[in-house]
């Protein structure tokens, strides 16, 4: 079934756990593939990327078991295939397997890497560090080889675009090359911090990372260990917007509010208020009609690309005029004809837009066509007028972990339907 119904007009109250965090658990899987010993990791999301970055470890040789959250792998046997074109062109983390596979049996041959079509999402940001660590790239319009004749040799690397991908790939190059990494202008979110710890737990000499600076100091050989996935900051998001747009009170629990400081910081501007706690987070805006807020997306720690479409909800609802400018994906304003269709005043620039708030939306059909987009619209639907139908509902799976029963439980009702259901 992949069609929601959702019921309007609700307030969302309550407190909800905040899952780990997709975007530290895809990176954190493919570099097992860097060591031969076992590995335990736990605060898995249950997710389809993960569940694919898993079937794309397996059918690389590396065992792994799945409980309760906690992933227990055993690297210690992998032949060196070329994953499957549908399961590598499902998610955008598979190129993550590259410098591993590269680093491992010094060549690799993956096919290009998918994800959401927020833009053209090129990589060559990651194969020109590898290149500059000494690979050899060659590239057809499917897939990749990289090789290497000798050892990787430590560089010093300057990123000519912040890329949270291309230093992940490049950090994981250099943690087994000859020397010193500098990855200079290096991407600074959370996740990488998470990454390089990762790492570092299997005997990695990476320190700078959540600076622009990143040092890695070549080791022979990485060892085993243990480690748990942080929490995941855009839930996190996603949730204390759900509490913002519909005059709720929602605690978001088991998270890190020092990862959100410019998304709260944006929150309160609209009028909520916010408290928080070592591993929680209150928005509490009971009563209180949103003012809208003007967002310009950044990286890290600027404001996040991956919670744009979420407050765009929130300043179509709120009172006032508001300007959201994408500065990173190309393309991340699908979503909008969607809530245009349910009354939303909102005017296309190219890589902008101008909302005029109104007082409420109304349910309709709609089409989701990227993961952020179809959790946003999701919400729409919590808080129009009316019923509801989300269809392609398989993106907002890949990114957030038991979302319907999670919202049900703060006083959504949201069902899946059958294809044929139609109520408009
Ligand atoms: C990661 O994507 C996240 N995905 C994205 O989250 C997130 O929006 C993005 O980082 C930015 O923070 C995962 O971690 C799986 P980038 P990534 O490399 O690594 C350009 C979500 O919703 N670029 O930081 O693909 C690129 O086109 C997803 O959870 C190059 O030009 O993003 C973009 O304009 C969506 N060449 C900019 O850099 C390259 O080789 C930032 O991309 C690589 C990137």
């Amino acid at each position: 079934m992949n069609k929601l119904y959702i019921e309007g007009n609700k307030k969302l109250n309550g407190n909800v756990l905040i899952s780990g965090s997709k975007n530290a658990a895809l990176p954190i899987l493919f570099m097992t593939i860097l060591t031969k010993e076992k590995i335990e990791i736990s605060n898995i999301p249950k997710l389809t990327d993960i569940s694919i970055a898993i079937k794309i470890l397996r059918s690389l040789g590396i065992k792994i078991v799945n409980k309760n959250k906690t992933l227990y792998i055993d690297p210690s046997v992998i032949n060196i295939s070329c994953p499957s074109y549908n399961l590598t062109n499902k998610i955008r983390a598979s190129i993550w397997m590259l410098s591993p596979l590269l680093t491992r049996f010094g060549k690799a041959k993956i096919f290009f890497p998918g994800g959401c079509k927020i833009g053209c999402r090129p990589i060559n940001l990651h194969l020109k560090g590898l290149i500059e660590l000494g690979a050899k790239i060659v590239e057809n319009e499917n897939y990749i080889i990289a090789s290497i004749q000798k050892p990787l040799q430590g560089k010093y690397i300057y990123m000519e675009k912040v890329s949270v991908g291309a230093t992940i790939t490049i950090m994981s190059a250099a943690i087994l090359a000859r020397g010193l990494t500098i990855i200079d202008n290096a991407a600074k979110e959370p996740e990488i911090i998470d990454v390089a710890k990762f790492l570092n737990t299997l005997g990695a000499n990476i320190t700078g990372s959540g600076s622009n600076k990143i040092y890695i100091k070549g080791v022979l050989k990485l060892h085993g260990g243990f480690h748990k996935i942080i929490p995941d900051r855009i839930e996190t998001g996603t949730f204390l917007i759900a509490a913002a747009i519909s005059q709720g009170l929602i605690t978001c629990y088991n998270t890190e509010p020092k990862h959100l400081t410019n998304v709260l910081k944006k929150l309160s501007e609209t009028g909520a208020k916010i408290q928080t706690g070592k591993d929680w987070i209150k928005l509490d805006m009971k009563e209180k009609k949103p003012k809208s807020v003007n967002i310009s997306t950044s990286p890290y720690p600027g404001f996040p690309t991956d919670m744009q479409s979420q407050f765009t909800l929130l300043n179509s609802i709120s009172s006032g005029k508001s300007v959201i400018i994408e500065n990173i994906f190309e393309n991340r304003f699908s979503y909008v004809t969607e809530l245009i269709k349910m009354g939303a005043k909102i005017e296309i620039k190219n890589n902008y837009i101008i909302c005029k708030g109104i007082p409420k939306l109304y349910a309709k059909n709609l089409f989701s066509t990227d993961l952020r987009g179809s959790a946003t619209l999701i919400l729409a639907g919590c808080i129009a007028k009316g019923i509801t139908v989300v269809n392609n509902i398989h993106h907002f799976k890949r990114g957030y972990e038991s979302f319907l029963k999670k919202l049900n439980k703060l006083g959504a009702n949201i069902q899946y339907i059958n294809n044929n259901f139609s109520i408009f």
